[in-house]
């Protein structure tokens, strides 16, 4: 019987259940890689600026997701908290996406205005002088690094040949926007974009 030859031929076995998971697994992966709505920008979601860039990077550097997500969960709980839940196409843009599911702190996804830059500075460079009982590490050498504007460039040629529609203008200014800035500057501007330009039309659809 084929069946008791398979059970009793080990080697054999391992291939196929691998065959069975391997299918099974790209029947779920693969329709995701060309649905509309998940490799598609949300109405208003753009490429990041040069600074913004900048700063997500010193946020992935700086290992800020083993703290905090970028993911506001289906849940009136979240939805009450956070603001409207995340969708997959206003991640398009991150490489790699800043989901996460750690919280130590708050989620991130929606962060964006709801505090002064100000704010921000003074908690970035010791959370304790805003949030007394915070257990966030401070990151005071973020402002004396400045964010270097050949990186940058570099960057945004890469990211345009995965797909970010960066133009020629964008190119164009890339160095001026980042010269002089400090990676805090940076930072800063990345999380006051965080969920901003989600329009409300999005917004409104993703309740
Ligand atoms: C060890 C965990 C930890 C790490 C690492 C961490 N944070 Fe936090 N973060 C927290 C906690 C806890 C809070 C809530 C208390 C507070 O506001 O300081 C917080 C709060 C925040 C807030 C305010 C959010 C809100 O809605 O009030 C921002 C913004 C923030 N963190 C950004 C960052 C950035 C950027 C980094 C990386 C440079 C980072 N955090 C790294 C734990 C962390």
């Amino acid at each position: 019987m084929l069946h008791a030859f398979i059970e009793k031929n080990v080697g054999l076995m391992a291939a196929l259940i691998l065959v069975v998971i391997l299918s099974g697994g790209l029947a779920e992966i693969v329709p995701l890689m060309f649905q509309a709505q998940a490799v598609e920008p949300a109405p208003g979601i753009k490429p990041y600026s040069p600074l913004r860039l900048a700063g997500r990077d010193v946020y992935v550097r700086e290992g800020c997701y083993g703290c905090h997500s970028q993911m506001i969960r289906t849940l009136a709980s979240e939805t009450l908290r956070y603001g409207p839940y995340s969708a997959a196409g206003e991640s398009v843009y991150d490489r790699p996406f800043q989901w996460g599911s750690k919280r130590t702190g708050p989620d991130l996804a929606r962060v964006g205005g709801r505090y002064s830059d100000d704010w921000h500075r003074v908690h970035l460079k010791n959370p304790r002088n805003v949030v007394p009982e915070s257990n966030m590490p401070g990151y005071p050498w973020l402002s004396q690094a400045l964010v270097d504007p050949d990186l940058v460039e570099k960057k945004m040629h890469a990211l345009a040949k995965l797909g970010t529609p960066y133009s020629a203008e964008d190119f164009a200014g890339a160095r001026a926007a980042v010269t002089g800035q400090t990676e805090m500057d940076a930072l800063v501007a990345y999380l006051q974009g965080l969920g901003t330009n989600t329009q409300p039309a999005a917004a409104e659809a993703a309740k």
